[in-house]
């Protein structure tokens, strides 16, 4: 095991030292763009408005005759596209795929000082980022990249979800993790055809009433489980949780309810697959401006966090302060980007 000394170490002669702490930044939704569609990718800086962040996809999705040119489309647009304080990603393909190593090559070669994050899909354990890691530490150093470039991980395989703590601590390289439903049911061998949400079939009924009358069903969140052991996972080591795809494009409703309740969860963002999505993760990911009312009242009532106090009839005190910081913090990122919401907040 590598000593915790030699964790913030450069993993290679010339490339940067790791953050200690990750960047402070807006990441509500992480938008996919297939970048071998021109249309699109000419239209980047544009979404970039729009968006926190902008990712190239060249993954799942992306047909494998364009697998090429969708990341010479990506490295077009990193160059000719400026994003201001959008992030840009890149979804590279998987490390057990043919694409893998030059996707890595050639984009941090041509954009390694634009690039923020790499999304690393079907994560099995800390060795995958391992590897990752001292490839980007190799290629920046040679292409002299002045930014550590930043890991998100794809929770989507059973033996990931096992070892997400290792996972999460594998690299201070590490931004966070995104829960990807479609490729984990897969592995799991669950039996589904979906792209996350929830399923008709997956429901508790009540107990049968003596009088043989209806019983009352509840759907139950397919997810929760996962979602719960990622976010403590990334909570503990400091990095970011979020909800993946949700592929029903044409429920919105089911949609935002499965994006909220990561968000209540303590995801701090899940992916835009269509437009439609966007104006949903900013919705649910931006929090309520009660709640955001009310956390001020808390940090204003206790300034230092210490001892309790009770606010209509409410008692709070240390871990309620800890929380309304949480929901303060997150409003002034969301009030930086949109002057809006920040009248709203009134921040
Ligand atoms: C995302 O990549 C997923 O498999 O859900
Ligand atoms: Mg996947």
């Amino acid at each position: 095991m590598k000593l915790p000394r030699q964790f913030f170490q450069p993993l290679a002669i010339g490339a940067p030292s790791p953050l200690r702490d990750l960047p402070v930044r807006l990441e509500r939704m992480i938008h996919f763009l297939p970048p071998h569609v021109e249309k699109l990718r000419a239209k980047a800086g544009e979404l970039a408005k729009q968006v926190d962040v902008v990712l190239g996809n060249l993954e799942d999705a992306i047909p494998i005759d364009a697998k090429e040119a969708a990341r010479r489309g990506f490295i077009e647009m990193a160059k000719a596209t400026d994003f201001g304080a959008t992030g840009l990603w890149v979804r590279m393909n998987a490390l057990n795929s043919p694409w893998a190593l030059d996707d890595v090559i050639e984009i941090v070669g041509a954009v390694g000082d634009k690039l923020d994050v790499v999304m690393l899909p079907k994560v099995d354990g800390p060795w995958d980022v391992h590897y990752l890691d001292q490839l980007l530490a190799q290629l920046e150093a040679r292409h002299a990249v002045k930014k550590p470039i930043l890991i998100h991980a794809i929770l989507e395989t059973a033996q990931g979800v096992n070892n997400v703590e290792a996972i999460a601590t594998a690299s201070p390289r590490m931004h966070g993790m995104s829960l990807g439903p479609a490729d984990l049911a897969a592995s799991r061998a669950m039996k589904t055809t979906r792209v996350g949400g929830g399923h008709p079939d997956y429901r508790v009924l009540a107990d049968a009433g003596a009088d043989g009358g209806s019983r009352p069903s509840a759907q139950q969140d397919l997810w929760h489980y996962t979602i719960a052991k990622m976010v403590d996972a990334c909570a503990a080591a400091g990095i970011k949780p979020f909800y993946g795809p949700f592929g029903d494009f044409a429920d919105p409703a089911a949609c935002e309810a499965q994006f909220r309740n990561a968000f209540l969860m303590g995801c701090v963002g899940a992916w835009s697959l269509h437009p439609s999505q966007i104006d949903i993760a900013k919705r649910v990911y931006s929090p309520d401006e009660n709640e955001v009312a009310f956390a001020r009242r808390i940090v204003e009532a206790m300034p230092d966090g210490a001892g309790a106090v009770m606010i209509d009839g409410k008692m709070q005190d240390d871990a309620t302060w800890k929380q309304a910081k949480v929901l303060l913090d997150l409003a002034r990122l969301v009030a930086a980007k949109d002057p809006a919401m920040g009248k709203r907040y009134g921040l």
